[in-house]
Protein backbone atom coordinates (compact mmCIF):
# COMPACT_ATOMS: atom_id res chain seq x y z
CA UNK A 1 0.00 0.00 0.00
CA UNK A 2 1.91 3.00 -0.90
CA UNK A 3 1.98 5.95 2.00
CA UNK A 4 2.33 8.60 -0.62
CA UNK A 5 -0.52 9.80 -2.50
CA UNK A 6 0.13 10.30 -6.15
CA UNK A 7 -0.04 13.78 -6.32
CA UNK A 8 2.50 14.37 -3.35
CA UNK A 9 6.30 15.62 -4.10
CA UNK A 10 9.02 12.95 -5.16
CA UNK A 11 11.90 12.01 -2.67
CA UNK A 12 15.01 10.67 -3.57
CA UNK A 13 18.15 9.86 -1.95
CA UNK A 14 21.34 11.97 -2.13
CA UNK A 15 24.22 11.60 -1.07
CA UNK A 16 22.99 9.82 2.41
CA UNK A 17 19.82 11.88 3.02
CA UNK A 18 16.25 12.04 1.79
CA UNK A 19 15.05 15.03 0.55
CA UNK A 20 12.27 16.53 -1.94
CA UNK A 21 13.85 16.29 -5.38
CA UNK A 22 12.91 19.93 -6.15
CA UNK A 23 14.79 20.79 -3.52
CA UNK A 24 17.68 17.89 -4.78
CA UNK A 25 18.14 20.19 -7.79
CA UNK A 26 18.76 23.24 -5.30
CA UNK A 27 21.32 21.56 -3.42
CA UNK A 28 23.20 19.68 -6.14
CA UNK A 29 23.44 22.82 -8.66
CA UNK A 30 23.27 26.16 -6.17
CA UNK A 31 24.12 25.29 -2.77
CA UNK A 32 27.85 24.01 -2.95
CA UNK A 33 28.59 27.59 -4.75
CA UNK A 34 26.68 29.52 -2.64
CA UNK A 35 28.75 32.27 -1.10
CA UNK A 36 29.25 32.84 2.74
CA UNK A 37 29.57 35.98 4.29
CA UNK A 38 31.36 35.81 7.68
CA UNK A 39 28.18 38.14 9.14
CA UNK A 40 25.45 35.47 8.50
CA UNK A 41 23.82 33.97 11.13
CA UNK A 42 22.49 30.82 10.89
CA UNK A 43 19.70 28.51 12.17
CA UNK A 44 20.37 24.73 10.70
CA UNK A 45 18.02 22.30 12.36
CA UNK A 46 15.60 19.00 10.65
CA UNK A 47 12.48 19.51 10.46
CA UNK A 48 10.15 20.22 13.19
CA UNK A 49 13.06 21.08 16.02
CA UNK A 50 11.86 24.67 17.25
CA UNK A 51 13.57 26.56 14.15
CA UNK A 52 11.17 28.79 13.89
CA UNK A 53 11.32 29.98 17.88
CA UNK A 54 15.01 29.87 17.61
CA UNK A 55 14.96 31.98 14.46
CA UNK A 56 12.57 34.76 16.44
CA UNK A 57 15.33 34.58 19.10
CA UNK A 58 18.34 35.19 17.26
CA UNK A 59 16.65 37.72 14.98
CA UNK A 60 15.81 39.87 18.12
CA UNK A 61 18.90 39.63 19.54
CA UNK A 62 20.86 40.27 16.23
CA UNK A 63 18.23 43.67 15.47
CA UNK A 64 18.08 45.41 18.82
CA UNK A 65 15.00 43.63 19.81
CA UNK A 66 13.49 45.70 17.64
CA UNK A 67 9.74 44.75 17.93
CA UNK A 68 8.01 46.45 15.59
CA UNK A 69 10.76 45.82 12.36
CA UNK A 70 10.33 41.80 13.36
CA UNK A 71 6.78 42.35 13.26
CA UNK A 72 6.68 44.04 10.31
CA UNK A 73 7.72 41.11 7.85
CA UNK A 74 7.22 38.00 7.84
CA UNK A 75 10.19 35.16 9.29
CA UNK A 76 10.27 33.79 5.86
CA UNK A 77 11.29 36.90 4.32
CA UNK A 78 13.41 38.36 6.98
CA UNK A 79 15.35 34.54 8.18
CA UNK A 80 14.51 33.05 4.54
CA UNK A 81 14.77 29.62 3.80
CA UNK A 82 17.92 28.45 2.08
CA UNK A 83 16.95 25.73 -0.17
CA UNK A 84 13.67 25.72 -0.46
CA UNK A 85 11.67 27.77 -3.92
CA UNK A 86 10.44 30.54 -1.63
CA UNK A 87 12.34 33.35 -1.84
CA UNK A 88 14.75 31.37 -3.43
CA UNK A 89 18.42 30.72 -3.09
CA UNK A 90 19.14 33.25 -5.65
CA UNK A 91 17.33 35.54 -3.81
CA UNK A 92 19.02 34.97 -0.06
CA UNK A 93 22.57 35.35 -1.62
CA UNK A 94 21.59 39.06 -2.92
CA UNK A 95 19.73 40.06 0.36
CA UNK A 96 21.98 42.92 2.08
CA UNK A 97 24.00 42.11 5.13
CA UNK A 98 23.71 41.18 7.94
CA UNK A 99 21.65 38.34 6.41
CA UNK A 100 19.88 35.33 8.13
CA UNK A 101 19.41 32.32 6.77
CA UNK A 102 17.45 29.13 7.44
CA UNK A 103 18.02 25.71 6.51
CA UNK A 104 17.47 21.87 7.35
CA UNK A 105 20.08 20.48 5.38
CA UNK A 106 22.79 19.08 7.45
CA UNK A 107 26.74 20.24 7.48
CA UNK A 108 27.21 17.97 4.82
CA UNK A 109 25.12 19.29 2.34
CA UNK A 110 25.70 23.35 3.14
CA UNK A 111 27.97 25.54 0.87
CA UNK A 112 31.67 25.12 0.68
CA UNK A 113 32.46 28.45 1.65
CA UNK A 114 30.97 28.01 5.51
CA UNK A 115 33.95 26.30 7.06
CA UNK A 116 36.45 28.98 5.10
CA UNK A 117 34.08 32.15 5.90
CA UNK A 118 33.25 30.58 9.60
CA UNK A 119 29.48 32.95 9.99
CA UNK A 120 27.56 31.91 13.18
CA UNK A 121 25.41 28.94 13.04
CA UNK A 122 23.43 27.77 15.49
CA UNK A 123 21.94 24.34 15.06
CA UNK A 124 19.09 23.31 17.13
CA UNK A 125 17.92 19.19 18.16
CA UNK A 126 14.65 17.99 19.46
CA UNK A 127 14.26 14.45 21.01
CA UNK A 128 13.03 12.33 17.86
CA UNK A 129 9.98 11.43 19.29
CA UNK A 130 8.14 14.79 19.21
CA UNK A 131 10.06 15.53 16.25
CA UNK A 132 8.32 12.49 14.40
CA UNK A 133 5.22 13.55 16.08
CA UNK A 134 4.94 17.19 14.90
CA UNK A 135 6.26 16.68 11.10
CA UNK A 136 3.58 14.06 11.05
CA UNK A 137 1.03 16.36 11.92
CA UNK A 138 2.95 19.15 9.69
CA UNK A 139 3.03 16.66 6.75
CA UNK A 140 -1.18 16.24 6.78
CA UNK A 141 -0.87 19.91 7.11
CA UNK A 142 1.66 20.76 3.68
CA UNK A 143 -0.25 20.84 0.19
CA UNK A 144 2.57 19.18 -1.47
CA UNK A 145 2.71 16.25 0.34
CA UNK A 146 -0.07 13.95 0.51
CA UNK A 147 0.94 11.14 3.33
CA UNK A 148 -1.71 8.56 3.75
CA UNK A 149 -0.40 6.59 6.69
CA UNK A 150 -1.30 6.76 9.99
CA UNK A 151 0.84 7.81 12.99
CA UNK A 152 2.34 4.73 13.48
CA UNK A 153 3.48 3.99 9.63
CA UNK A 154 4.53 7.50 9.31
CA UNK A 155 6.81 6.88 12.68
CA UNK A 156 8.28 3.76 10.94
CA UNK A 157 9.38 5.86 8.27
CA UNK A 158 10.79 8.24 10.54
CA UNK A 159 13.12 5.36 12.59
CA UNK A 160 13.94 3.96 9.18
CA UNK A 161 14.87 7.30 8.17
CA UNK A 162 13.25 7.90 5.28
CA UNK A 163 11.66 11.26 5.80
CA UNK A 164 12.03 14.13 4.20
CA UNK A 165 16.04 15.51 5.49
CA UNK A 166 16.26 12.04 7.42
CA UNK A 167 18.20 9.84 8.58
CA UNK A 168 17.19 11.40 11.66
CA UNK A 169 19.86 10.40 13.93
CA UNK A 170 23.08 11.57 10.92
CA UNK A 171 21.56 14.60 10.75
CA UNK A 172 22.14 15.71 14.29
CA UNK A 173 25.54 13.62 14.89
CA UNK A 174 26.99 15.91 12.36
CA UNK A 175 26.39 19.04 14.41
CA UNK A 176 26.76 17.35 17.27
CA UNK A 177 30.36 16.25 16.24
CA UNK A 178 30.76 20.08 15.39
CA UNK A 179 29.48 21.42 18.52
CA UNK A 180 32.75 22.80 19.95
CA UNK A 181 34.04 24.87 16.74
CA UNK A 182 34.36 28.42 17.35
CA UNK A 183 31.13 29.84 14.94
CA UNK A 184 29.06 26.48 15.68
CA UNK A 185 26.77 26.56 19.07
CA UNK A 186 24.52 23.31 19.66
CA UNK A 187 21.17 23.94 21.82
CA UNK A 188 17.87 21.77 21.90
CA UNK A 189 14.23 22.45 21.87
CA UNK A 190 13.86 20.59 25.34
CA UNK A 191 17.06 23.25 27.00
CA UNK A 192 14.33 26.04 25.26
CA UNK A 193 11.99 24.47 27.02
CA UNK A 194 13.31 24.05 30.73
CA UNK A 195 15.80 26.89 30.69
CA UNK A 196 14.70 29.69 28.18
CA UNK A 197 16.46 32.49 30.24
CA UNK A 198 19.76 30.66 30.67
CA UNK A 199 20.06 29.13 26.98
CA UNK A 200 18.75 32.47 25.48
CA UNK A 201 21.83 33.63 27.52
CA UNK A 202 24.48 31.28 26.03
CA UNK A 203 22.91 32.05 22.23
CA UNK A 204 23.15 36.04 22.90
CA UNK A 205 26.77 35.51 24.70
CA UNK A 206 27.68 33.45 20.91
CA UNK A 207 26.52 36.02 19.04
CA UNK A 208 28.50 38.49 21.05
CA UNK A 209 25.39 40.35 21.84
CA UNK A 210 24.80 41.85 25.49
CA UNK A 211 21.05 42.42 26.63
CA UNK A 212 19.38 43.72 29.86
CA UNK A 213 17.21 41.84 32.39
CA UNK A 214 14.30 43.76 30.53
CA UNK A 215 15.07 43.31 27.21
CA UNK A 216 15.80 38.91 28.37
CA UNK A 217 12.39 39.63 30.45
CA UNK A 218 10.57 40.68 27.71
CA UNK A 219 12.10 37.86 24.83
CA UNK A 220 10.73 35.43 27.10
CA UNK A 221 6.79 36.76 26.84
CA UNK A 222 7.54 37.22 23.34
CA UNK A 223 8.49 33.87 22.92
CA UNK A 224 6.05 31.89 24.79
CA UNK A 225 4.27 29.45 22.71
CA UNK A 226 0.69 31.47 23.09
CA UNK A 227 1.93 34.70 21.72
CA UNK A 228 4.00 32.69 19.21
CA UNK A 229 0.88 30.90 17.99
CA UNK A 230 -0.84 34.08 17.58
CA UNK A 231 1.69 36.32 16.08
CA UNK A 232 1.37 36.83 12.87
CA UNK A 233 4.51 37.39 11.11
CA UNK A 234 5.99 34.15 12.49
CA UNK A 235 2.81 31.82 12.97
CA UNK A 236 2.93 31.20 9.23
CA UNK A 237 -0.99 32.04 8.57
CA UNK A 238 0.16 33.75 5.78
CA UNK A 239 0.57 30.40 4.10
CA UNK A 240 -3.22 29.15 5.13
CA UNK A 241 -4.72 28.50 1.68
CA UNK A 242 -1.49 28.52 -0.09
CA UNK A 243 1.23 26.08 0.65
CA UNK A 244 -0.81 24.79 3.79
CA UNK A 245 -4.47 23.42 4.01
CA UNK A 246 -6.47 22.68 7.79
CA UNK A 247 -3.90 22.64 10.38
CA UNK A 248 -2.14 24.77 12.52
CA UNK A 249 2.14 25.53 12.23
CA UNK A 250 2.33 26.49 15.82
CA UNK A 251 0.54 23.05 17.10
CA UNK A 252 1.08 21.79 20.96
CA UNK A 253 4.95 23.41 21.46
CA UNK A 254 5.44 20.93 24.42
CA UNK A 255 8.09 18.29 25.56
CA UNK A 256 6.25 14.76 25.87
CA UNK A 257 3.45 15.09 23.59
CA UNK A 258 4.40 11.91 21.44
CA UNK A 259 2.98 9.98 24.51
CA UNK A 260 -0.51 11.36 22.95
CA UNK A 261 0.82 9.32 20.01
CA UNK A 262 2.93 6.27 20.14
CA UNK A 263 3.07 2.81 21.11
CA UNK A 264 5.22 1.48 23.54
CA UNK A 265 6.63 -0.50 20.80
CA UNK A 266 7.45 2.26 18.71
CA UNK A 267 8.68 4.59 21.56
CA UNK A 268 10.95 1.61 22.17
CA UNK A 269 12.09 1.82 18.22
CA UNK A 270 13.33 5.76 18.59
CA UNK A 271 14.90 4.96 22.19
CA UNK A 272 17.03 2.40 20.17
CA UNK A 273 17.79 5.18 17.81
CA UNK A 274 18.92 7.64 20.52
CA UNK A 275 21.11 5.03 22.28
CA UNK A 276 22.54 4.51 19.02
CA UNK A 277 24.13 8.16 19.64
CA UNK A 278 24.97 7.97 23.19
CA UNK A 279 28.44 7.13 23.08
CA UNK A 280 28.88 10.64 21.37
CA UNK A 281 27.81 12.20 24.65
CA UNK A 282 24.54 13.47 22.95
CA UNK A 283 21.31 12.53 25.05
CA UNK A 284 17.60 13.67 24.50
CA UNK A 285 15.15 13.94 27.20
CA UNK A 286 11.42 13.47 25.81
CA UNK A 287 9.41 14.19 28.96
P1 LIG B 1 4.65 21.03 17.68
O1 LIG B 1 4.17 20.57 16.34
O2 LIG B 1 5.07 19.89 18.56
O3 LIG B 1 3.70 21.94 18.36
P2 LIG B 1 9.88 24.18 13.32
O4 LIG B 1 9.84 25.66 13.50
O5 LIG B 1 11.26 23.60 13.31
O6 LIG B 1 9.06 23.76 12.15
O7 LIG B 1 9.24 23.53 14.61
C1 LIG B 1 7.87 23.64 14.86
C2 LIG B 1 7.60 23.11 16.26
O8 LIG B 1 8.10 24.07 17.22
C3 LIG B 1 6.12 22.97 16.52
O9 LIG B 1 6.00 21.88 17.45
C4 LIG B 1 5.82 24.31 17.18
O10 LIG B 1 4.62 24.35 17.90
C5 LIG B 1 7.03 24.46 18.08
N1 LIG B 1 7.21 25.83 18.55
C6 LIG B 1 7.27 26.95 17.82
N2 LIG B 1 7.35 28.04 18.60
C7 LIG B 1 7.36 27.59 19.87
C8 LIG B 1 7.42 28.24 21.15
N3 LIG B 1 7.46 29.56 21.26
N4 LIG B 1 7.40 27.45 22.25
C9 LIG B 1 7.34 26.11 22.15
N5 LIG B 1 7.27 25.45 20.97
C10 LIG B 1 7.28 26.18 19.84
Amino acid sequence: VPLFGRRSRVFCRYRGYVLPSDIVNTVVNDIPWFEVRPDDTWVVSFPKAGTTWLQEIVYLICNDFDYEKAQATTIEDRFPFLEFPYPGVKVVAQSPPPRFIKTHLPFSLLPKQLDEKKPKVIYIARNPKDTAVSLQAFTKMINYVTFLGNMEDFAQLFVEGTVFYGPWEKHVKEAWDRRDEENILFVTYEDLHKDFRGTVQDIARFLEKSMSESQLRALEVHCSFSLMQSNDSVNYSWQQGVLFGEGQFMRKGKVGDWKNHLSSEMSDKFDAMVTSLEPSGLHFVDS
